[in-house]
């Protein structure tokens, strides 16, 4: 099979960028607090009225942008969201429409949480690879604002909104792009990290609209351990996959969730953290998103040069994690 290749990427975040400050002055809680415990300093908030597909769209054109190439070029769009516009139909058919897609274009969501971005690549990737899709835009995007807990302070701290996209296409040239992949998920785990309503097994309701049970909800220290856990495992795993070595990664791009676990990651994985890309100070956990935010900048930065390895790594509510090796 040929080899997949990301020929171009783009992000946004919304305008609006909530502060440390500011959150201290909605519920108990501090900046000393959140930035010690998660390394947030702020977060990006949609504008009334902003939608995922908006943020997606914008995310989308500057990958395309960067790729060279229209949006009739795509034949396959994957968007990995769990805050899609509506519960039905799906964000991606939205996208497709506003970005000018062709109506050939297949188009689905996936939900796999903060892991939706690596899971959309090795999705995607297998399908250009078949040769029955020539060109693949892939987006991880979250409106996160709208199904947080405002009077929560245990969530309403860590998230934000934004979105990042990328181009895939073949290559003949051997050895170049995605090398390999490794997914996984922890469905006993689903208890840690969940939102209860608006699902087909309870509806939403007056009594849990006044709950707040739309909003989510997470048990932030069962799921900071398996996180290191499982993004430690997906990492080796593919690691050993593809005979590669941990020195030999030029750079790493985590989910950005928590500075604290990327930082356990770094010292699991003897690599320093200046072979991490860490956004998280700017972004908060952005779920799908976090992961092609950071590849989008990390790029433009001039972080990732030709024949450097990148290895993402991530983990999200399900608790899924997955994990995939470029080469450049
Ligand atoms: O993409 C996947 C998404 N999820 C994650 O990545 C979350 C993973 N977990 C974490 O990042 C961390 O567990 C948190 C940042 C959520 C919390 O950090 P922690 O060090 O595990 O703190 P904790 O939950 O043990 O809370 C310590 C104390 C508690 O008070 P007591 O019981 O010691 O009196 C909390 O009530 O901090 C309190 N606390 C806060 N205080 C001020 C919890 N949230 C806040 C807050 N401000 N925002």
């Amino acid at each position: 099979m040929p080899s997949t290749v990301i020929l171009g990427t783009g992000s946004y975040a919304p305008a609006r960028v909530l502060t440390n400050a500011e959150l201290s002055t909605m519920v108990d809680t501090s900046d000393e607090w959140i930035r010690t415990r998660s390394g947030i300093r702020e977060r990006h908030i949609a504008a009334p009225g902003e939608s995922t597909s908006d943020m997606a769209v914008h995310a989308a054109k500057a990958a395309l942008q960067d790729a060279g190439l229209a949006p009739t070029d795509i034949d396959l769009l994957v968007v990995a969201t769990v805050t899609p516009d509506l519960v039905l139909p799906a964000a991606s058919c939205i996208i497709q429409h506003k970005l000018g897609l062709r109506t050939d274009t297949a188009c689905f969501d996936l939900n796999a949480a903060c892991s939706g971005f690596v899971y959309a690549l090795d999705t995607a990737s297998a399908m250009v690879a078949s040769g029955r899709y020539k060109k693949a835009l892939i987006i991880g995007v979250e409106k996160l604002s709208s199904v947080v807990d405002w009077q929560d302070r245990t969530t309403c701290v860590l998230f934000g909104d934004g979105a990042g996209a990328a181009v895939l296409g073949v290559s003949d040239q051997p050895g170049v792009g995605l090398l390999g992949t490794k997914l996984g998920a922890y469905g006993d785990c689903v208890d840690l990290l969940y939102i209860t309503h608006g699902g087909s097994d309870n509806p939403t309701t007056p009594e849990s609209i006044a709950a707040r049970n739309h909003c989510i909800r997470m048990k932030g220290k069962e799921v900071f351990k398996i996180a290191v856990r499982a993004m430690d495992e997906a990492a080796r795993d593919i690691l050993e996959q593809q005979g590669v070595t941990a020195d030999q990664i030029a750079l790493v791009i985590p989910h950005q969730a928590n500075l604290r676990i990327i930082e356990a990651i770094s010292q699991y994985l003897k690599l320093p953290m200046e072979r991490f890309y860490v956004n998280v100070d700017r972004y908060g956990n952005t779920s799908a998103a976090s992961i092609p935010i950071a590849l989008d900048e990390a790029r433009r930065a001039g972080r990732i040069k030709s024949g450097d390895i990148t290895l993402l790594v991530a983990f999200g509510a399900g608790l899924t994690y997955g994990s995939a090796l470029i080469r450049w």
